[in-house]
C-alpha cells in the first residue's frame, strides 16, 4: 500500500449522505482511495445544516465506518459548503512590480489586495479568492505570471462568499463529530476537480452537481472558473412528485425513482411496466413506465431549466464549446444526459470522479463527485504550498497544520 504518510480525508456533508473518503497520496503523486464510508444524513435542507446533533450523528458514523475499512484513525478533514446563501462577485487587484518580474511574493501581494479590497457585507464571509487571469503590463489572459517581465500585475480574482452562520454550522458539525476541519470548499469547486479534464475546462464547460437537496453550477472557459451557483432544486424533488404523482410514500418512491425512473418519456419502451407496492390502504398495482416517466420529466426540464437560465444570465451560452458535464446521484437517473442536452441544447455527458486510483469501484460513482474532488483540492492544494515554500505567515501557517494532520493520521 506504499507509505502512509500522505492522508488526507474528503468529508462530503450532502442533503441525503454523508460520506468520508480517505486516500493517499503516494511519492509519484497518484492518489489512492483507501476507504469509504456513508451515512444517510438527516440533518439538513438543500444543502444546509439545519439539525448539528443529527448530523454529528451521521459524520461520526461516516468517519467510523471509513475508519474500520483504513485501520487508522480520522483526526482532520476537508469538507465542503452549499446551499442558496452560496454568492459569488468578481474584483480586481493591481501592483507595481519592484523588480520589473513577477516574484511569488508579488503574486501573494496581489492576491492579499484582492482580498483587502473587498467589502463583505455584514453576516457573509469570504470562502475563496480564486485567482481567474492575471494580467502582466497591457499581457491579458496570463495563466502563469511567475518569471514574466513587467513593472505592472494585475488579477481578475472569483470571489465567493457564504453565510457565517451556514460555514459556522458546517464547522461546529464537524468539531462536535472529534475532528478539525482543514478547510472547507464550495462543492461545485471540489466536483469540478473530480469529473473535469483540462481539456473541457479551456473549451469551455459547465458542470453540473445534481445532488439531492440542490443542484450545484460551475462554469469554466479558458481554463478558468468564471461562474458559480447552488440551486435549491434536487432528487427530493423527483421522489416527493412520484410519491404524490403514484398515490405512494416516499420510501416506497425513492425506491421506484431508482429502479425504473427515468428522466424522457419518449425514451421509455412500450409496453414497460412498473410495479408500485402499498401504500396505506391502496393495494400494490402495476402501472405503465410511461406513466412514471411523465411524472419526471417536467421536474428534470425545471432543473436543467434553472441551469440553463443561470448560464445565460451569467452571459456563458454559446461559451461552452466542451458542453456539459452532469454528475451527483441525480445524474444517475436513466436518460439524464439525454435531457440535458434536449434543455441546454448542449452536448452532456455523465461525470464520474477520476484521477484517483485504489478502490475506484468504491469512490467512481457520481454521488462520490464531491467528496473526491475535496481530496484532489487537497492534493493540488498541497502542491501549491509545498512550492510556495514558506513565503508569507498565512502560507506557512496552513503548510504546518497540514503537516499535522498527515503527522496525526496513522
Ligand atoms: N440510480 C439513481 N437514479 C436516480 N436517482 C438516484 C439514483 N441514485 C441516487 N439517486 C438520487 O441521488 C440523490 C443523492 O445524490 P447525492 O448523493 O449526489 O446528493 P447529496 O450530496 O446527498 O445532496 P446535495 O448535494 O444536494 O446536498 C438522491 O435524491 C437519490 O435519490
Ligand atoms: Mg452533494
Amino acid at each position: 500500500m506504499g507509505r502512509r504518510d500522505h492522508v488526507v480525508v474528503g468529508l462530503d456533508i450532502g442533503t441525503t449522505k454523508i460520506c468520508a473518503v480517505v486516500a493517499e497520496m503516494t511519492e509519484d503523486g497518484t492518489v489512492n482511495i483507501i476507504g469509504v464510508g456513508s451515512s444517510p444524513s438527516r440533518g439538513l435542507k438543500k444543502g444546509v445544516v439545519v439539525d448539528i446533533d443529527l448530523t454529528v450523528d451521521s459524520i461520526k458514523k461516516a468517519v467510523e465506518e471509513a475508519e474500520l475499512m483504513t485501520g487508522g484513525q480520522i483526526n482532520a478533514v476537508y469538507t465542503g459548503i452549499a446551499g442558496s446563501h452560496i454568492s459569488v462577485a468578481q474584483a480586481r487587484g493591481v501592483l507595481a512590480l519592484k523588480r520589473q518580474e513577477v516574484t511569488r511574493q508579488d503574486v501573494d501581494r496581489v492576491m492579499e489586495q484582492v482580498r483587502a479590497g473587498i467589502m463583505v457585507e455584514p453576516g457573509r464571509e469570504i470562502l475563496h479568492v480564486i485567482p481567474r487571469e492575471f494580467v502582466v503590463d497591457d499581457q491579458d489572459g496570463v495563466r502563469e505570471p511567475l518569471g514574466m517581465s513587467g513593472a505592472r500585475l494585475a488579477v481578475e480574482a472569483h470571489i465567493i462568499t457564504g453565510a457565517v452562520t451556514s460555514v459556522q454550522n458546517i464547522s461546529k458539525s464537524v468539531n462536535r463529530a472529534g475532528l478539525d476541519v482543514v478547510e472547507i470548499v464550495l462543492q461545485p469547486l471540489a466536483s469540478s476537480e473530480a469529473v473535469l479534464s483540462s481539456e473541457e475546462r479551456d473549451l469551455g464547460v459547465a458542470m453540473v452537481d445534481l445532488g439531492g437537496g440542490t443542484t450545484d453550477l460551475a462554469i469554466f472557459v479558458d481554463g478558468s472558473i468564471r461562474h458559480t451557483a447552488v440551486l435549491p432544486i434536487g432528487g427530493q424533488n423527483l421522489t416527493k412528485d412520484i410519491a404524490i404523482g403514484l398515490l405512494t410514500s416516499q420510501t416506497e418512491a425513492e425506491k421506484i425513482k431508482i429502479k425504473h425512473g427515468i428522466a424522457r418519456v419518449d425514451l421509455v419502451n412500450d409496453g414497460d411496466m412498473v410495479e408500485v407496492p402499498s401504500a396505506g390502504d391502496r393495494p400494490a398495482r402495476t402501472i405503465a413506465r410511461r406513466e412514471l416517466a411523465l411524472v419526471i420529466e417536467p421536474r428534470v426540464e425545471e432543473m436543467f431549466e434553472l441551469v440553463r437560465d443561470e448560464i445565460n444570465h451569467a452571459g456563458y451560452d454559446g461559451r461552452l464549446g466542451a458542453g456539459v458535464v452532469i454528475t451527483g446521484g441525480t445524474s444517475m437517473l436513466e436518460g439524464m444526459p439525454d435531457a440535458a442536452e434536449r434543455v441546454l441544447n448542449l452536448p452532456a455527458r455523465r461525470g464520474v470522479p477520476t484521477g484517483v486510483e485504489g478502490l475506484r469501484e468504491i469512490a467512481g460513482t457520481p454521488m462520490h463527485a464531491t467528496a473526491v474532488g475535496l481530496i484532489l483540492h487537497a492534493c493540488h492544494h498541497m502542491g501549491d504550498l509545498e512550492s510556495a515554500g514558506r513565503g508569507g505567515r498565512r502560507v506557512g501557517r496552513a503548510f504546518g497544520r497540514m503537516r499535522q494532520m498527515l503527522q496525526e493520521f496513522f
